[in-house]
């Protein structure tokens, strides 16, 4: 008999199968590979790596560039295996038990709910308003009426797209004095952060990644920026040589080259302005104000027009039955070429000549 712990069966589980996509638009991927000027010093330096040595130092390095950039010390970084890693540890830090809660807007980040749980605290959502926004201040007395451990947001917020106003952010930060995590996974396309908060605000905690605006979603690797007690709390959860030096070598590459992805990410916004105005043009289509590199679309038919993105091999994500995203479709932003290809798509099915 095996004797598994306690409530595993019953843990959701986040479905990540593929199949071989035309055109892979359904994970907020970027959808090219590195710049070539970077994928140039990337082999160079893989080729230099030290592969019999634990990645102690490689580790350091990126912790110490990280944190000069935004004038912190190498205490206040803690790396992670994606922000994925990071944000389940920060719900194990501030889990445990019966009474721990976690607030979370919703719609949001599916995980937070599952990490919730796996963190053996109790998820408490806050439902965003009809249009996706958050109301700050039910959101702060959500905190304070559960006693929450933590509270999350997401912004800009997947999968809605919206971003979150920095005075509002910044209100939260204010009323509440539980951990705070911002979740800036696509902060890049919105140039908004709550960075310039953090000082001010000792229980705020950011959460950023490699794997969207810096194409490195096949390495994991993430960040945290907050106060030195917060990070040595949480290192406390993590096993020693958590990341490899392979991952480590290409994102601190790539954070050294960050300038040369500044083109790429203002393309992607421009794709994202250009594709919401085409699809505002098409009868019976919502799509919400997006400041990502995805966009959130609403149809009485988003099933039947699923199916048909499906049979041409093109991949979005749809979210079935799950609440406040019922009839609603995740585009991500692909190339011109490939967003062309979706739109067109959407313009047949509105026609009725699918
Ligand atoms: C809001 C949000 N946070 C965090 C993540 C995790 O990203 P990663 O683990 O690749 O850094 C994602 C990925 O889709 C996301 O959408």
């Amino acid at each position: 008999m095996l004797k598994y712990r306690e409530g595993l069966s019953n843990r959701p589980q986040y479905d990540v199968t593929e199949r071989p996509w035309k055109i892979k638009l359904n994970a907020n991927e970027c959808n090219m590979n590195l710049p070539p000027l970077v994928e140039e010093r990337v082999m160079s330096r893989l080729s230099r790596v030290a592969f019999h040595r634990y990645p102690n130092e490689e580790y350091d390095d990126l912790a110490e560039q990280i944190a000069r950039n935004f004038s912190m010390e190498k205490e206040n970084v803690l790396l992670g295996s994606g922000s994925s890693e990071i944000i389940e540890k920060l719900f194990y830090c501030f889990g445990g038990s019966e009474t721990s809660r976690i607030v979370y807007p919703r719609p949001s980040f599916s995980m937070y709910g599952i990490y919730a749980n796996a963190a053996d605290a109790e998820g408490i959502p806050v439902d965003l308003e009809e249009d996706y926004t958050l109301d700050a201040e039910l959101f702060v007395r959500t905190v304070h009426e559960s006693k929450a451990n933590l509270a999350v947001i997401c912004n800009p917020n997947n999968p809605t797209g919206t971003g979150i106003p920095l005075k509002d952010v910044e209100y939260i930060a204010q009323h509440i004095d539980c951990a705070f995590l911002v979740d800036e996974a696509y902060m890049e396309f919105y140039g908004q952060s709550a960075m310039g908060l953090l000082k001010k605000y000792p229980h705020l905690i950011l959460a950023r990644t490699f794997s969207k605006a810096y194409a490195l979603a096949s390495c994991r690797v993430g960040y945290m920026l907050a106060g030195k007690e917060i990070v040595s709390m949480v290192n406390r959860a993590y096993m020693p040589y958590h990341l490899n030096v392979l991952s480590l070598t290409v994102a601190d590459t790539v954070f050294q080259m960050r300038d040369e992805y500044v083109p790429r990410i203002q393309m992607m916004v421009a794709e994202r302005k250009r594709m919401a105005e085409e699809v505002k043009k098409i009868p019976g289509f919502t799509v919400y104000p997006s400041e990502t590199n995805f966009l959130l679309l609403k149809h009485a038919k988003a099933k039947e027009l699923n199916e048909s993105f499906l049979s041409r091999g093109i991949g979005v994500r749809s979210f079935g039955e799950a609440p406040r995203l019922e009839n609603c479709l995740r585009i991500s932003m692909g190339l011109r070429e490939e967003n062309d290809a979706w739109l067109k798509v959407i313009q047949l099915f509105a026609e009725g000549r699918d």
